[in-house]
């Protein structure tokens, strides 16, 4: 007998639900998101991965951290697509990384399939679900998972400018020995090599960073975000990074399921912002429950106009090769 047991009048009619968030690909990424999520008391999770076992091993694990960790979110392991219907946010991790010397875009090969079958039913159970993609690479990927999804083009974004702009924000405070969160920084473009750093838009408590170091030390930190990870790549061997990747990915699922309309750098779809079109790129844009608000279209000036769609011509064009491979 449990005599916690609810004793509600059979008449009531009320449904109690937590947000519930999917994430398909139970790798590092994936279980690392799935503890963030859990820890900061956002949503259930369903973990799901075609690896029979490891997602149910990695949610059991989890569960038994609750007490410690104070939380009470419900995390299941799953193979299988229809134990996540019904989440308000899918979250597509699953695909290799990279090996040392590979760049994000060797991986379109192996991930893209990948992720349209996940997208594809992901979302057939989850029709009102925002998509965030994460698996590399990543513009390229969110623009075919969207295909895949059916979605309206606000309701999928792509994760990597709230990554590539923290890694920023973590080279300027160490540079200048100040916290991190006292420096605020931003990065736009594809998550890759073309990917635009903005240092005029980065400041430390409204202070542009111009004011505080020289030129070349600017562009050092900007070498070094552009490279951020390929360093850890190398670093590891086998796989890359994934606290950081989590924690980015954390904020837009925060965003989404507590409504906040946060401004965050992601990878959004667009349809002549920055005179671009038909193509998902990192740009400013407020998220909120229903995904995508609104892209800001911010005064850039020609070289880094320039540079954004020299970044979207890329990520364009291997979109179209990659559509070829499926
Ligand atoms: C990185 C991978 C996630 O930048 O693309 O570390």
């Amino acid at each position: 007998m449990n005599p916690l047991t609810l004793n509600l009048s059979s008449s009531s009619s009320i449904t109690c639900t937590s947000p519930q968030v999917t994430v398909v690909g139970a790798g590092n990424v994936g279980g690392t998101l799935a503890q963030r999520i859990a820890e900061r008391n956002l949503a259930d999770v369903v973990l799901l991965d075609v690896l029979d076992g490891r997602p149910q091993g990695i949610a059991l694990d989890l569960m038994e951290s609750r007490g410690i960790e104070g939380h009470d979110r419900i995390i299941r392991g799953t193979t299988d697509y229809a134990d996540t219907a019904g989440s308000s946010v899918v979250v597509i991790t699953a695909g290799l990384p990279r090996k040392p010397g590979m760049s994000r875009d060797d991986l379109v090969k192996t991930n893209a399939q990948i992720v349209v079958d996940a997208a594809r039913q992901a979302i057939a159970h989850s029709p009102d679900a925002v998509l965030i993609m994460v698996t590399n690479p990543l513009d390229v990927l969110t623009y075919l998972a969207w295909k895949a999804s059916g979605l309206p083009p606000e309701r999928v974004m792509g994760m990597a400018g709230i990554l590539d702009s923290s890694r920023f924000q973590t080279f300027i405070a160490l540079e200048l020995g100040v916290a991190s969160t006292d420096v605020s920084a931003m990065v736009l473009g594809s998550h890759g090599d073309l990917m635009v750093p903005l240092p005029r838009y980065s400041t430390v408590n409204g202070i542009p960073i111009s004011e505080l170091m020289d030129a070349d030390t600017i562009e050092r930190l900007v070498q070094r975000t552009r490279n951020g990870g390929a360093e850890i790549v190398e670093l590891m061997k086998t796989g890359g990074a994934y606290y950081a990747p989590a924690s980015s990915t954390c904020v837009m699922v925060e965003a989404i399921v507590q409504n906040r309309s946060r401004l965050l750098p992601i990878a959004s779809y667009l349809n002549g912002q920055y005179g671009l079109k038909d193509v998902f790129i990192g740009v400013p844009t407020r998220v909120g429950c229903r995904g995508v608000e609104s892209v800001l279209e911010l005064d850039l000036f020609p070289d880094e106009l320039a540079a954004l769609q020299a970044s979207a011509e890329a990520v364009r064009q291997r979109t179209h090769d990659a559509q070829a491979l499926l």
